[in-house]
This record gives C-alpha cells, structure tokens and sequence, in this order.
C-alpha cells in the first residue's frame, strides 16, 4: 500500500477511536450491518471453520462468532491502535490462543496469510483506494466463504463521504473513504467462484453481502 494510506489509517484508527469502538461494542453488541452478518452466519455451521477477518478493528466478529465453535482466526489490520485494542479484549475472553494478529497492509502482507474456510472484510473495501487489489489478494484466501460490508451507493453516503474527505483533508489526514463500482466488485467475486447466498442492507448506508464457493 502506497504508505499514504497506511499513515492517514494508522491517524484514523487511533487508540482513542478503538477505545470508543470497544465501548460501543461492549454495551450495545455489534454494530447493524456487523449483526447482520454474524446473524447470517449463526445461521451456518462455522463450527470448526477458520476465519480470516481482515480489517477487523476491535474483533466484533471473532468476539460473536468464536462462541459458535470457530477453529482458529487470523486478524490482519492496518491500525497498531486496534489490534492492541482487540488483543486485550481477546485475552480478556480467553480467546488468546484462539486469534493471530498481523500489523499491515492486507496488500503488503496477504502473501504470508494462508486461506482459511471464512474471509472478511466489514466495512474495509471502503477505506482502501484500490479496491480491484483488495479483493484480487483476498478472494484467492477464502476456501467456503467470502463477506463484505461496503456503503451503498446514494445521494446520502455520498454526502456524508465528501463531508468525510473534506474534513480529513482539512486536518491534513492522508486518508479517505471510497464508493466503489459496485459492478466491479460483483465480477470480481463471481469470477473468483462465488455465489451470493445473503444480502441485506441497513436504512441508507450499508450494504452486507455473504458468498460461498461454488
Ligand atoms: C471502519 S474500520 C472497521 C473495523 C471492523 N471491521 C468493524 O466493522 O468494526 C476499518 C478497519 O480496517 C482497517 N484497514 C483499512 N484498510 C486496511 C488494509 N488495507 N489492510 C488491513 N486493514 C485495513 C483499519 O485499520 C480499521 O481497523
């Protein structure tokens, strides 16, 4: 990743903000669009399954999810804030042996990072300039299931995401938040192999998407 970004996400995902995140978190569950998806996969079997949570800030998902049996899960995060964040809430849990943490760029370090049967990315494909990249390196890392919570596309986000940018540039933070095609994505997913088996979307903002392979 052009270390542009990876400053700017370092200056954006900062302790203060994990810290807020983690306190949301603990008194009011995940957020709409996170519950939605781990209520998707309740609905599965992840028992003994690996996960792979990419951008996964303070851990929403491993914390709903490993519960439910997950055999192992590895989070890789751009932000040294959260996963300090998430490695003590984990520890707290007892979920220590069960959670790999990797400080980066998933583009820099997706070649050390080996499959695992679930990959996520919550609310991620948004923080990233180039989404082709992001989702060429992790599509190949998910063997049953691949799931992506990204804006939808609307007057409204649109909005809120140029009053975002403008802001950050006017702090002089390097990052920005990013719509992207939506039709690139979905070519990119099902030419990988993947069929959408839920979809769901919250009041003007998110859109939740869960695929399986095949
Ligand atoms: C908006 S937060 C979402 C966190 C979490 N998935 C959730 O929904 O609560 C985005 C997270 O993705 C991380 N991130 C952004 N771009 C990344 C990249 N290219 N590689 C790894 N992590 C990234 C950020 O550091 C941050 O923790």
């Amino acid at each position: 990743m052009p270390c542009q970004h990876c400053c700017g996400a370092n200056q954006q995902f900062d302790t203060k903000s994990a810290k807020k995140d983690l306190k949301h978190y603990l008194k009011r569950g995940p957020r709409k669009p996170t519950k939605r998806l781990t209520e998707a996969f309740k609905k599965l079997n992840t028992y003994n399954l690996s996960l792979l949570d990419i951008g996964g800030g303070v851990g929403p998902i491993p914390l709903e999810l490993i519960p439910q049996g997950l055999s192992k899960v590895t989070d890789v995060d751009a932000s040294e804030a959260y996963i300090e964040v998430a490695k003590a809430e984990a520890q707290n849990r007892g979920y220590q042996d069960k959670i790999n943490y990797h400080l980066g760029d998933f583009i820099e370090v997706h070649t050390a990072i080996e499959a695992h049967d679930i990959v996520t990315l919550d609310k991620v494909i948004c923080c990233y300039p180039y989404v082709e990249d992001l989702l060429k390196a992790s599509l190949p890392k998910a063997k049953t299931y691949y799931a992506l919570v990204y804006p939808q596309d609307n007057f409204l986000v649109r909005l809120v995401v140029w009053g975002l940018n403008l802001t950050l540039k006017i702090r002089g933070n390097p990052f920005r938040t990013f719509i992207h095609d939506q039709k690139v994505i979905d070519r990119l997913i099902a030419n990988a192999g993947f069929t959408e088996i839920y979809s769901g979307t919250t009041f003007l903002s998110w859109q939740i998407h869960l695929y399986k392979k095949g």
